[in-house]
């Protein structure tokens, strides 16, 4: 299977995946990393793995859909299964939903559909609620919408601080992304026939 991350910015999550296709934990390729902002920290972090980075800025396009339609003639040669956002800040638009149906996965830090939006943590912890986690879920045309593949509870504590809230939110999603990749991929070799 062969994996491609779309990321805008730190790049926990895209390291978590490629550190374990490295160890051959995931079985599987990662061909490339797609960025959307020049100065995104990922992007070191691909050059340190290997990994052909490709960056793509929606303000050199006329519109999106332009702009999509330059990833995707990058994906399609490379033959992407799969593509896991990992803090890719925009909102799929239609050509690449329906160049890659039901291929497209995004990690959101909050049990949803609580707490969509760029400040999940945040916003849990100042609603105060007691239980948050985390959430894998196929990626519609919605912020945060798409049916949740796997989910992940995270205990808040009375005294707990938001820093290390965020620090055990971040080191969950980094096992739950690699965990549901594999089961994806459990999946994907399921229907493949050998004769
Ligand atoms: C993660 O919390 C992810 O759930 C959210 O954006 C954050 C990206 O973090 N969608 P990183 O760039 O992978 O460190």
């Amino acid at each position: 299977m062969n994996i491609a991350v779309f990321a805008s910015g730190n790049g926990s999550n895209f390291a978590a995946i490629a550190e374990a296709i490295k160890k051959g934990e995931i079985k599987a390729n990662l061909k490339a990393l797609i960025v959307d902002k020049p100065k995104a920290y990922v992007i070191s972090r691909a050059k340190e793995y290997n990994i052909p980075c490709y960056i793509v800025k929606l303000k050199d396009f006329n519109n999106k859909e332009e702009y999509e339609e330059k990833i995707v003639s990058i994906l399609k040669p490379l033959n992407i299964d799969l593509i896991c956002l990992a803090g890719y800040m925009k909102i799929c638009g239609e050509v690449l939903l329906n160049n890659y149906p039901n291929k497209i996965i995004n990690i959101h830090p909050a049990l949803l559909p609580a707490f969509k939006g760029a400040h999940a943590i945040l916003d849990a912890y100042n609603y105060g609620v007691k239980i948050t986690g985390v959430t894998i879920h196929y990626v519609n045309n919605e912020i945060d919408g798409g049916k949740i593949i796997a989910q992940e509870a995270v205990t808040i504590n009375d005294d707990e601080k938001i820093e290390t809230l965020e620090t055990r939110i971040h080191e969950v999603e980094h096992k739950l992304y690699v965990k549901t990749i594999n089961k994806l991929l459990e999946d994907y070799n399921a229907r493949i026939i050998k004769c």
